[in-house]
């Protein structure tokens, strides 16, 4: 990895932010997204020095076992799944030291006592000052009752001139009704300004980026508007099928999955206006406020703007891959969406008329996730027939992989005449900063402890993001899907939505 001082452009960032001593509890510690993420997460924020200097990780957990055995699995995890490889043994020696296990069940009173009476040892003995986060990685179904236990062993007060904090993992609610239950159960608990709600989007380096690039220069945001744009695609494509999590996927589907929080996340960041401040909550007002403008599409237009798919058997990248159907834990007469296409209007001063499609699958030509501002064409054709199909000019922030910003515009080819083509500047994270982006996992977790929600949802923020899902699930359950399969595994969804598009005479990109 590059050192700071060796690369011109990052000279004078920012780069440490310590954050107070603390405990973090892990409740679901023996879940996938401990070990996959939250551990890794952390210790790489060892490695960088990000963590302070008094702090524990506290694992609880139904199964009991041993703290030295979960010390042993956190660190397969990070040998495994760690961004920075292989686990360097010093670190891990000092890092494994602050981890603990708490073996209890999630709705046995006795089980908080003895994590508080714990949490106050730790206070004591290693200076972790009474400062706490919670973090919910559990099934969603228990978050409720943690939530509820929490509030009944009184751990959700904080000591004075300390903290306490809670961060809940997704999904965040299965529709607006259970969104709303789950918020009421953590306010009749914790206080909103206490409540930390994770989408891992906007931990995402390039997805921070959006309100740099759009907010810290002062060429784009002239453009930004209905005046110039003429449409916006954003596209997140996996590759990938539902692996092992078919069960959970068969009660969610993409547009729970991906839609609902995450694509969400990215176009109310693309649309929103400037915020008064950077403070969280100026920043969240203003994505609130988008989500409020997003014109409803009523159960009975779904067919007009909405687009399902389901993938059936195919191949990507030279494999035969399975139908959807035929995967673990999936009925083999599944009518749960795989692919989902939606074409959106912004009800307010700025976008006015500007369509923004939304585009997510799983078993797609390939994973990338992108965003596409296309522009309007030039009002006069000067250069006659050598303009003649040229493309728009387009600017695309590709959130993932291969992490960059580009624009598209046309070029005079050299030569006698006049050829016109198009040409392409391009901003590439990798080779300008010279280092590797941290994990969206470890940026949260940090703000976590820093105590800034700023990349975090708010309760109204979720709340208006399901409003606008629900009718579009409602036209969908009325009217279920005839033709699933409607898509092989490998392309870019079913016909239908291209259809989306040629009917408004656009296209999506070719990726
Ligand atoms: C998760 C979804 O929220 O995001 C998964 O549950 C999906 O189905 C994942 O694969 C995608 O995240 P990323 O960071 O790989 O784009």
């Amino acid at each position: 990895m590059m050192r700071n001082t060796q690369n011109p452009l990052r000279e004078g960032l920012r780069l440490q932010r310590t954050p107070e001593p603390c405990s973090i509890v892990i409740f679901g510690a023996s879940g996938d997204l401990t070990k996959r993420k939250l551990v890794p997460a952390l210790y790489n924020l060892g490695l960088e020095r990000l963590l302070p200097n008094s702090f524990a990780i506290i694992g609880f957990a139904r199964r009991p076992i041993p703290t030295d055995d979960f010390r042993r699995q956190m660190r397969e995890g990070i040998n495994d799944f760690s961004r920075k490889r292989p686990l360097d043994p010093a670190v891990w020696d000092d890092f494994s030291r602050h981890i603990d296990y708490c073996p209890g069940n999630f709705d046995e009173p006795d089980a908080y006592r003895r994590l508080g009476a714990f949490l106050d040892r730790l206070d004591a003995e290693r200076g972790t000052a009474g400062n706490r986060l919670f973090y919910l990685a559990t099934a969603p179904d228990f978050f409720p009752v943690i939530l509820e236990q929490l509030g009944a062993a009184g751990l959700n007060r904080s000591q004075p001139g300390g903290w306490v904090r809670i961060v809940i993992e997704k999904p965040f609610g299965h529709d607006l009704t259970t969104a709303r239950q789950l918020n009421h159960a953590a306010h009749a608990v914790f206080h909103e300004d206490q409540i930390y709600r994770i989408d891992h989007y906007l931990g995402k380096e390039t997805v921070q980026n959006i309100l740099v690039f759009r907010f810290a220069n002062g060429i784009f945001e002239p453009l930004w508007n209905r005046n110039f744009i003429d449409h916006v695609q954003i596209t997140v494509a996996e590759s990938v099928g539902v692996e092992r999590r078919g069960e959970y996927y068969e009660t969610a589907g993409v547009i729970r999955d991906m839609i609902q929080n995450h694509m969400m996340q990215l176009l109310s960041l693309v649309a929103m206006e400037p915020p008064a401040s950077m403070d969280a909550d100026a920043v969240r007002d203003e994505k609130v406020k988008v989500l409020g403008s997003l014109r409803v599409i009523a159960p009975q237009e779904t067919g007009a703007f909405t687009v399902r798919g389901q993938y059936g058997l195919g191949t990507i990248a030279g494999k035969f891959v399975p139908a959807y159907r035929n995967e673990i834990n999936v009925s083999k007469a599944s009518t749960t969406e795989t692919f989902a296409a939606i074409k959106w209007h912004i009800d307010n001063w700025r976008w006015a008329g500007v369509p923004f499609y939304l585009r997510s699958g799983k078993r797609l030509g390939k994973r990338i996730t992108e965003i596409a501002i296309q522009f309007r064409l030039a009002p006069l054709a000067l250069f006659g027939n050598a303009q003649e199909g040229m493309d728009p000019n387009r600017l695309v922030l590709r959130i993932q992989p291969d992490e960059s910003i580009s624009i598209k515009f046309s070029s005079k080819a050299p030569g006698q005449a006049i050829n016109i083509r198009p040409v392409k500047m391009e901003f590439d994270y990798g080779t300008a900063f010279g280092m590797e982006p941290p994990e969206a996992y470890e940026r949260l977790l940090l703000d976590g402890m820093l105590g800034d929600a700023t990349l975090f949802t708010r309760a109204d923020e979720v709340e208006t993001s399901w409003s606008r899902i629900m009718p579009i699930l409602e036209g969908w359950t009325a009217a279920p899907p005839t033709d699933f399969p409607n898509y092989e595994a490998g392309i870019w969804g079913p016909a239908s939505a291209d259809d989306l598009m040629t009917r408004d005479g656009r296209s999506w990109r070719r990726l």
